[in-house]
């Protein structure tokens, strides 16, 4: 039988970060893997994080089952966080899934049950698992421009006349917040133009959330997908706790659908619990559980809120610092999008040979597409990254 395997292509940031382990020099810099560093390199378990687990561990009588959708209290929790205080729970299905990666597949799967002629719209550029999946499991696969590389900034007139051209049924992959990978993100203007038109063509946004907090902070990169649950009739949403709780490794997710009508609401819900009974049954509990502890307890929101928000502005303390020295060292203004960008990410605009130099001269670790993460950098590497990229000739 596994003679008839073919090998799969690698995923390029999984890739990546393989070549960085094996590099064995010790000043090198990796600025691949969306994975948040503090200033000494290290990751850190978030305070409330802690403090959760630990009250987990010394008050949890049971390690039963969960629901087929997860803890109840989770799912209203997170979806509070992301919406608002004015969840449309009337109209709203979520289950629980494996991190964000789990919600965009489990999403991806109601898709195909409920439409399968549906074809799948991703910006281009995007986060490369998105066409991964949707191709893994059988869908047409369309791009909408996103991107000026020109500017740095989002292509709104570009991206606004591909969406002109979505059919009706067809399903619009959005970037709720820190656009993976160019930082590019839109304005509320152009949140609100996208509804119209969405609504216009009778389109479903899937929105991928899995930043929340790491641009604007927690309100305003939730303004988008709020807009889009007021506006449209149905709306996706995959949110990811594993970067802005930093429980990467607890795999905690939620899928969420509002649908058009509360009598749609049952079907659904079950649909996607039966979903998750096929794929793994029950899904994980620990980090689901740690993120409604926190959530539903004033003293542990409020320091998980203030350490996030820390986090928030080293990385904008560090996208200022590394714009100002390319603005010095290159005598112009051409990377000044780096300080408007928002999130862990922002495309450079370097050619694969440029990539590579800094790789090979510098020890400097990006994605082949020279999508670089700035939560990567700290105050001491920006300096050796400017200068790798001006001597590389970007
Ligand atoms: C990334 O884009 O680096 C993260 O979302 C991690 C991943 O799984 O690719």
């Amino acid at each position: 039988m596994f003679d008839a395997l073919t090998a799969q292509p690698p995923d390029k940031i999984l890739a990546l970060m393989a070549a960085f382990r094996e590099d064995p020099r010790s000043d090198k810099i990796d600025l691949g893997v969306g994975v948040y560093r503090d200033a000494s390199g290290n990751t850190p378990v978030m305070r409330a994080v802690k403090a959760a687990e630990q009250g987990l561990v010394e008050e949890q009588t049971t390690k039963a089952y969960t629901g087929l959708a997860g803890d109840p209290a989770y799912a209203e929790a997170l979806s509070g966080l992301i919406l608002g205080p004015d969840v449309p729970r009337v109209r709203l299905a979520h289950v629980a899934t494996p991190g964000g990666t789990g919600a965009i597949r489990q999403g991806l799967e109601l898709i195909r049950m409920a439409n399968p002629g549906a074809a799948i719209w991703l910006s281009d550029p995007t986060w490369p698992n998105h066409p991964a999946i949707a191709k893994y499991l059988g869908f047409d696969v369309k791009t909408y421009r996103y991107f000026d590389p020109a500017t740095g900034g989002v292509d709104a007139a570009g991206m606004l006349n591909d969406l002109m051209k979505v059919p009706r049924g067809d399903v619009v992959v959005l970037h709720g917040c820190c656009h993976n990978p160019t930082g590019a993100n839109l304005t509320l203007g152009q949140w609100a133009e996208v509804a119209g038109l969405l609504q216009e063509r009778g389109a479903v946004p899937f929105v991928d959330i899995a930043y929340q907090g790491f641009g604007d902070g927690l309100e305003a990169d939730a303004l988008g997908v709020r807009l889009l649950v007021d506006r449209l009739p149905e709306v996706m949403i995959a949110a990811s706790c594993s970067k802005n709780f930093g429980i990467y490794r607890e795999r905690t997710g939620l899928l969420m659908s509002l649908v058009g009508s509360m009598a749609e609401l049952k079907v659904t819900q079950g649909a996607m619990a039966s979903l998750n009974r096929l794929n793994f049954s029950f899904p994980p509990d620990h980090g689901a559980r740690v993120v409604s502890t926190i959530l539903t307890d004033d003293a542990l929101r409020a320091d998980w809120e203030a350490e996030l928000d820390a986090v928030r502005t080293s990385m904008l303390g560090l996208r200022e610092q590394l714009a100002g020295e390319l603005r010095t060292r290159s005598n112009s203004d051409r990377f000044g999008f780096l300080a408007a960008h928002r999130g862990m990410f922002s495309l450079l605009g370097a050619t694969p040979e440029q990539i590579e130099t800094m790789r090979r001269d510098h020890g400097v670790y990006m994605v082949g597409d020279s999508r670089l993460n700035i939560a990567g950098l700290n105050a001491q590497t920006v300096p050796r990254l400017a200068e790798a990229i001006v001597a590389a000739g970007v």
